[in-house]
């Protein structure tokens, strides 16, 4: 394929190396006077971390094309992946540009982490066509895409294309200003610096409190289904009835009954085994490889 990269700084150069990695053309614009430089280098320093990619760097330059101008890097491309700077303007007005200029199938995708598709496509003729794909720092890294839209199927090509370049998109099913990850991160940075702040702990007694507990179990599970094994026999249901009078009884019964639905109680057992066995790997890895704190 041949995809377009629109703003390459910490998000763009990052996804130029991915898709680079992953066989496609890619066209990069930016009006940063250093541009083919700043994607050299960091093609050279970010290929060795793409997971699963064996070859060289070099390998991966021959088909990148650096561009002057947004017209000339979506035409004629399968998609674009816009990373400028967050600001609501600019990409209202760069998205009107992309839309005239970019192949009329073409996938335009957005990796804004806090903007939604609905606010940045209101200078589009087809706002439908406007598909956020929230990647999580580095995406030639880390795994998810949160991708959001208002056109189903729009949402559905973004989901298969990310799928084809590896990731792990998840759809989120209503536009909500920074999607789920950032939230969530969010929350539970805000009680970091409440801890911190009131002594509670330090802060690297903190990160260890993190990187030792939480961390590694949600590696492996989410929250949910961390409590529904928690919970012993009665899963979370359970947990929720004895330890968390602070979600109303009825709320208590739909999330029961939803994660049953999807995490059966008889299989419990077995999620359990692979949840532990994951957890040994990620500690006993972490041991070996300890050189920097
Ligand atoms: N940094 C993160 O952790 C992170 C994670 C996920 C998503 N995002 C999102 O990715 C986007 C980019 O973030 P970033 O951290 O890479 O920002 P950045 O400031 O590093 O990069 C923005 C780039 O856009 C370029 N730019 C400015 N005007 C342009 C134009 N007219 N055409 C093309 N490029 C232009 C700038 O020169 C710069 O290189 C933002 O929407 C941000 O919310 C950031």
């Amino acid at each position: 394929m041949i995809l377009a990269i629109v703003g390459a700084g910490t998000i763009g150069l990052s996804w130029t190396t991915l898709m680079l990695a992953e066989g496609h053309t890619v066209r990069v614009t930016d009006p940063r006077p250093d541009l083919e430089q700043a994607v050299h280098d960091a093609v050279r320093e970010f290929a060795p971390t793409v997971p699963g990619f064996t070859g060289t760097a070099a390998e991966l330059l021959s088909r990148l094309e650096i561009v002057g101008s947004v017209e000339q890097a979506v035409d004629g491309v399968h998609a674009v992946q816009e990373n400028g700077p967050e600001r609501l303007e600019f990409k209202q007005d760069l998205f009107a540009a992309i839309e005239k200029a970019a192949p009329a199938n073409a996938l335009i995708l957005s990796s804004t982490s806090g903007l939604t598709p609905s606010s940045m496509s209101a200078k589009m003729a087809d706002p439908g066509r406007l598909v956020v794909g929230h990647p999580f720092n580095p995406p030639h890294l880390l795994p998810l895409v949160e991708v959001v839209g208002a056109d189903e199927a729009e949402v559905a090509r973004a989901k298969e294309f990310y799928h084809s370049l590896g990731k792990v998109p998840v759809v989120v099913h209503k536009e909500i200003r920074g999607h789920v990850a950032n939230r969530l991160q969010r929350v539970l940075f805000e009680e970091c610096v409440n801890l911190v702040e009131q002594g509670v702990v330090s802060i690297p007694e903190l990160d260890d409190i993190v990187t030792n507990s939480i961390g590694v179990r949600w590696a492996t599970v989410g929250p949910f289904l961390a409590f529904h094994l928690g919970g012993g026999p009665g899963g979370l249901r359970h947990m929720m009835a004895h330890l968390m009078p602070y979600i109303p009884e009825d709320v208590q019964a739909r999330l029961a009954d939803q994660v049953e639905a999807v995490y059966p109680l008889a299989d419990n057992d077995k999620r359990a085994e692979k949840r532990d066995r994951q957890q040994l790997e990620i500690i006993s890895f972490k041991e070996r490889d300890n050189d920097v704190r």
